[in-house]
């Protein structure tokens, strides 16, 4: 005898679509293409590559890439992306700004030591139009005579310093706030 076997129901198709792109007959629809996250520019300038070795009893202990891994684990939360440039150069630095202009959505900079005379950086920083943040991590206004003047600072839309490693989230923090106050 011939048993016929039952062919086993044909497997729909699994899509997971987001909300908007359902549409009202429950058909997933193609959508507009997602937009992509707005970036934000980490800028660390001369001897930031060094931090975790250099004068850890201010500087702490944790490196570069531990600061910027956390700053991009905290966008991320935000929908933000990260770029992050780390130069000893001040040129390369002014370059980063100007590459960033109508590119990336927000500039976090710690410059160094080029905070406290780089007119240059100022001037590249002038000519950027979304938010500013300028980071540091120890607080250079309870520091050195030479380190209190910032001519960062003018051109910044805010300063955050004196929280170690922490600035990075708080810098951050500040910068998604800001960007939702602009849409
Ligand atoms: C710094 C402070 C600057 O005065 C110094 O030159 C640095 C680090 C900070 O993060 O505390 O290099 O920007």
């Amino acid at each position: 005898m011939f048993l016929a076997r039952e062919e086993p129901p044909a497997r729909p198709e699994l899509t997971v679509v987001t909300g908007a792109q359902v549409s009202e007959r429950g058909r997933p629809e193609e959508g507009p293409e997602p937009e992509p996250a707005p970036i934000v520019l980490l800028l660390s300038g001369p001897n930031l590559n060094l931090l975790g070795q250099r004068q850890p009893e201010i500087y702490g202990r944790d490196s570069l890439a531990d600061h910027i891994a956390k700053a991009t684990l905290a966008a991320a939360e935000y929908g933000l992306g990260v770029r992050h440039v780390q130069s000893n150069y001040e040129g390369a630095l002014v370059d980063a700004v100007h590459e960033a202009r109508g590119e990336v959505a927000a500039i976090v900079i710690n410059p160094g030591a080029l905070t406290h005379y780089s007119w240059s950086l100022h001037d590249a920083l002038a000519a950027f139009d979304g938010p500013i943040v300028e980071l540091h991590l120890s607080n250079p206004a309870g520091r050195e005579a030479w380190r209190q003047t910032s001519v960062v600072a003018p051109v910044a839309t805010g300063v955050i310093a004196g929280f170690g490693g922490e600035g990075y989230r708080l810098a951050i923090e500040a910068v998604a706030s800001l960007l939702r106050s602009r849409r």
